[in-house]
């Protein structure tokens, strides 16, 4: 299964930064790795526009659970799927902590997302005190069970899974690859239980401090299905080098 780069941008992109970002990822060439950009939302349809025909995908950070209404300044799925979105970030460990964002909400958005027919990529990790008192395994797994959905109009959860340990995001400091191994280990368990065969397929991203220098040895861990990238996915080469790591 091909791997998936993910960029990230969060509240960075006003628009010559992102034409910047998106120009070199037209021209990248034939990659190994399938490639998606998460700009922010007044940057979508800019960013799909820029980047149609090449392959790269767009996503959006966050979507409200409810399809419209009177909810002001929220943006929901078949919004983000009209400005030409694929993919949305769920559950992402800032909007847990910036908005107090609980896992039934997430699995709210979840299931709207894939209605709208959005890929969800739903964030899971813990925080650095819980994995001090090693309590990491116990936090993933339940924000895997509340957050992901069991099923959506009949079929079993086609997204993708992101494991972000806190700690290390946006800190430089990353999960050793003896910790991301059994981290990602345990998370294909819990799909492959809870889901079966589509568990088996689904991809897990690492995030936290992915940068090329690091960005080999964490793609070559076992059950690693690609990268979210935040602070290096806003250098074109810096995303690219992440892309064709080796
Ligand atoms: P970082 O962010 O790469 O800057 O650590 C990752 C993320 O939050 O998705």
């Amino acid at each position: 299964m091909r791997q998936l780069i993910a960029g990230n941008w969060k509240m960075h992109g006003l628009t010559a930064e992102a034409e910047s970002i998106v120009g070199p990822l037209r021209h990248a060439g034939v990659l190994e790795r399938d490639l998606l950009v998460c700009p922010p939302a007044t940057q979508i349809a800019a960013t799909v526009r820029m980047l149609a025909g090449s392959g790269v995908g767009v996503g959006g950070q966050d979507c409200h659970a409810a399809t419209h209404g009177a909810h002001t300044g929220d943006i929901s799925a078949p919004m983000l799927r009209d400005a030409g979105a694929q993919y949305v970030i769920l559950g992402h460990s800032e909007r847990r902590q910036d908005h107090g964002e609980t896992d039934p909400q997430i699995r709210a958005k979840t299931q709207a997302a894939q209605a709208a027919g959005l890929r969800p990529i739903v964030c899971v990790g813990e925080t650095d005190a819980e994995r001090q008192v090693d309590r990491a395994f116990a936090v993933v797994g339940a924000q895997l069970l509340g957050s992901l959905p069991d099923s959506f109009t009949g079929g079993a959860f086609d997204g993708i899974v992101a494991y972000e340990p806190i700690w290390a995001i946006g800190t430089g400091r990353t999960a050793t690859e003896a910790d991301v191994a059994a981290m990602h280990l345990f998370i294909r368990s819990e799909l492959t239980r809870r889901f079966g065969a589509a568990g088996q397929a689904t991809l897990i991203l690492y995030g936290g401090s992915v940068r090329p220098t690091n960005a080999a040895a964490l793609l070559a861990v076992p059950h690693v299905g690609g990268a979210l990238v935040g602070g290096a996915s806003l250098k074109a080469e810096d995303f690219l080098a992440i892309a064709r790591a080796k």
